[in-house]
């Protein structure tokens, strides 16, 4: 089993007024799964995908990862897991703009206490994997809103992933760039990586072996 969320609440605190997002969340995600998860906008997914992430807490609730309760985890194992176990992808691609896709896909392995060219070869065999090879140099505003998002896939990498979450990867692309990207993320899944993605596109969705909706803020098989 990669995690396991049980009866997750989560709720933020808006001046006297508590918004209720997750109301009890229950959610079990097997080694090389992919899942995809949909629900309307405002639903919650993105703070589901948060939690699962380590990005944010639950309000109560279990979340087990790898068979280990996660509630006592040590900030420094939290980084740990963040930064070598999960890989995340966004919408909106969040590359910074002044480094090159090198840089970039480098920034995830630079905590390590590992020589530059260690990672340089990492990142060059990446970027080979997302068939960018030969845009090493190249800023985030010289590529495309795909190529952004194989870069962005790239970095996720890097670190070599078991998990990757990904929010609403396709959406700001068009839909043949999209399947293309989704065929990128069906590739690595196939590969052993478990992927979990957010989407708004029945299409997306329809590629994914299992589709789970949140509704009410709760999550429903689909
Ligand atoms: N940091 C925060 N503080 C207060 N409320 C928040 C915060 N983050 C999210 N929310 C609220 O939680 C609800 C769910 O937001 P979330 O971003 O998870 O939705 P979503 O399903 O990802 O929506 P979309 O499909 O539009 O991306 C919204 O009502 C939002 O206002
Ligand atoms: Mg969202």
């Amino acid at each position: 089993m990669m995690l396991e969320l049980q009866d997750i609440y989560k709720s933020y605190a808006l001046g006297a007024v508590r918004v209720e997002v997750l109301n009890g969340v229950n959610l079990r995600v097997d080694a090389g799964e992919f899942v995809s998860v949909i629900g309307s906008s405002g639903c919650g997914k993105s703070t589901l995908m948060h939690i699962i992430g380590f990005l944010d807490t639950p309000t109560s609730g279990e979340y087990v990862f790898e068979g280990r309760k996660t509630a006592a985890f040590m900030d420094e194992e939290l980084c740990q897991i963040r930064n070598r176990k999960i890989g995340f992808v966004f919408q909106q691609f969040h590359l910074l703009p002044r480094l090159s896709a090198l840089e970039n896909i480098c920034l995830p392995l630079v905590y390590r206490n590992q020589p530059e060219a260690t990672n340089e070869k990492i990142a060059r065999q990446v970027l080979d994997r997302v068939g960018m090879a030969g845009r090493e140099m190249f800023r985030p505003g010289e590529l495309s809103g795909g190529q952004q998002q194989r870069i962005a896939i790239a970095r996720a990498l890097a670190a070599s992933p078991s998990l990757i979450l990904a929010d609403e990867p396709t959406g700001a692309l068009d839909s043949q760039t999209g399947q293309e990207i989704m065929n990128l993320f069906l590739e690595l899944n196939r590969e052993g990586i478990t992927v979990l993605i957010i989407t708004h596109d029945p299409k997306i969705a329809g590629q994914c072996k299992r589709v789970v909706r949140m509704q009410d803020g709760t999550l429903r098989e689909a």
